[in-house]
């Protein structure tokens, strides 16, 4: 997630320049100082840009399922981290960090929420690809390895989505040496748990319901039939 910069907030040579008109102004009553606020925040997060089209993905996931999902469900999480950072010293922070800062804490569960809810989305947004792709290489021998084979994983991932009680995620990440399918719930993300996302399917209800009503195991199959970017997958791999 990119951050844009406010253009109140100057740097170097402007900066010092535009002090001393600001102080010279102030002695003389002109106006009172204003500028970053405290502890240095001074940009705000951008919601990830799609390499696609939001009609993209039909007949998997319909124009209005993405409209609203990406417009409506993952700019509110996008704006209302901007908002509850507003003068945080976390402002300046990545998002994952922001993300992993936040977990534990009982007075920052809103703003944990809504952060790890807009890393998971983009992470998401990037789990899916239009006409999906074929896992190979590296990645197909840790499949093999881990899940005897591609089906089984496949098989893992439907029956994780299907397990998570209500609103959650459904994902393949690496923990050790060794790829995993879990499950988790709300904003949890398997970064706080010491494993590696590598592909992820959001199974809250707003992702399909538009779509699949009730029917969230036809949705998820779908999408990992279709959908699934796995060369996304063995891009998040470590490298070794
Ligand atoms: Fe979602």
């Amino acid at each position: 997630m990119r951050r844009k910069e406010h253009r109140h907030c100057l740097r170097g040579r402007a900066f010092w320049g535009t002090l001393l008109v600001s102080v010279l102004m102030v002695v003389t009553g002109t106006f009172g100082l204003s500028g970053c606020s405290q502890g240095g925040a001074s940009s705000t997060l951008q919601p990830y840009a799609l390499p696609y089209d939001q009609k993209a993905l039909e007949p998997f996931i319909s124009q209005k399922t993405f409209e609203f999902h990406y417009g409506k469900h993952y700019q509110g999480y996008v704006d209302k981290t901007n908002e509850l950072l507003r003068g945080s010293s976390l402002a300046q922070l990545p998002l994952e960090e922001i993300m992993k800062q936040t977990a534990t804490s009982p007075d920052k569960v809103a703003l944990f929420n809504n952060a790890a809810q807009a890393w998971n989305h983009e992470f998401f947004w990037k789990s899916l690809k239009p006409g999906g792709a074929k896992p190979g290489g590296e990645l197909l021998k840790k499949i093999q390895a881990s899940f005897g084979s591609l089906d089984s994983l496949k098989r893992l991932l439907l029956d994780a989505s299907l397990a998570q009680f209500g609103s959650g995620w459904a994902w393949l990440v690496l923990e050790g040496d060794t790829l995993k399918v879990v499950k988790t719930g709300n904003a949890d993300n398997p970064l706080l748990h010491g494993q590696v996302p590598l592909l992820t399917i959001d199974v809250w209800e707003h992702a399909y319901y538009l779509d699949y009503q009730n029917r969230r195991g036809d949705y998820v199959k779908a999408i990992i039939d279709n959908l699934l970017n796995w060369d996304f997958a063995a891009a998040n791999l470590p490298k070794s």
